[in-house]
């Protein structure tokens, strides 16, 4: 399936995926402020935005894998700097066990390596049959208070809101139940050979602390970046700190 997606820049491409209740509208703010050393593209996840959904039936993080890989193939490119951010980390662990060679670099934002633990799954299913009936605004009221830092501006909690009023239900069941299922990636964490730079917000409230520094000690030579005036949306919440962060890593490749 070939994605939707917005871009910016010319040059080696820069592939940033959103996670989950979010489009690639997650990443506005990265388009521009890196736009001047990177051919900067958003995508649509399938179901959402600028991209189609299957005629029918669910889908897997490796089912989003192979669309990224379908859209670097069109985009005209061998290789990629990757980041995913959430269940878009997830979906880069699973995009670099089967492509690994699409990749040059990796920025994993506010995600983790580890599977759901068994009581996260059984809270999926339920999210999965809410998000279904009702529309993934529904499920607003009890996300977003942990997506976004305490101290979050108003403007950024309308944004995000926006973002879940535009996700369809199914689409929104189907990532849910998708993530229930995913792996565990610890284990591939030392075998990343790529630069890597780990990124969360100061104020991540939906991830267990310590989460990013776990990961970036385990892949060699990773980088960490704690990012402060942010939490979980990050890349919204603190732009410049998230660009400065990205910045530096890419020109240091
Ligand atoms: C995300 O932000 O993509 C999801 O909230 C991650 C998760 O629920 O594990």
């Amino acid at each position: 399936m070939k994605l939707g997606y917005d871009e910016a820049g010319s040059g080696e491409v820069l592939l940033l995926v959103h996670g989950f209740p979010m489009d690639r509208r997650i990443w506005r703010h990265q388009l521009g402020g890196l736009s001047d050393i990177r051919r900067v593209v958003a995508v649509d996840l399938r179901g959402r935005g600028k991209s189609p959904a299957p005629a029918e039936g669910g889908w897997s993080l490796d089912d989003h894998a192979g669309d990224l890989a379908g859209t670097i193939d069109s985009l005209g490119v061998e290789q990629v700097d990757l980041g995913g951010i959430s269940m878009g980390g997830y979906i880069v662990f699973a995009f670099l066990r089967r492509y690994p060679e699409k990749v040059r670099s990796l920025i994993l934002v506010s995600t983790r390596a580890t599977p759901d633990p068994p009581e996260y799954r059984t809270g999926r299913v339920t999210t999965a049959e809410r998000a279904r009936k009702f529309g993934t605004a529904a499920l607003a009221g009890s996300m977003l208070p942990n997506l976004l830092a305490k101290d979050a501006p108003q403007s950024v909690y309308e944004e995000a809101v926006q973002m879940l009023e535009a996700l369809p239900g199914d689409t929104s069941a189907n990532d849910s139940l998708a993530m229930k299922d995913r792996p565990d990636s610890t284990a591939m964490l030392a075998s990343i050979a790529v630069p890597t730079l780990v990124i969360e917000g100061a104020g991540e409230q939906l991830l267990p602390p310590g989460t990013a520094k776990g990961m970036a000690d385990a892949i060699p030579g990773a980088r960490l970046a704690s990012i402060p005036g942010g939490g979980h949306f990050v890349p919204m919440e603190n732009p410049d700190g998230v660009n400065d962060a990205v910045r530096n890593f890419l020109n240091g490749l």
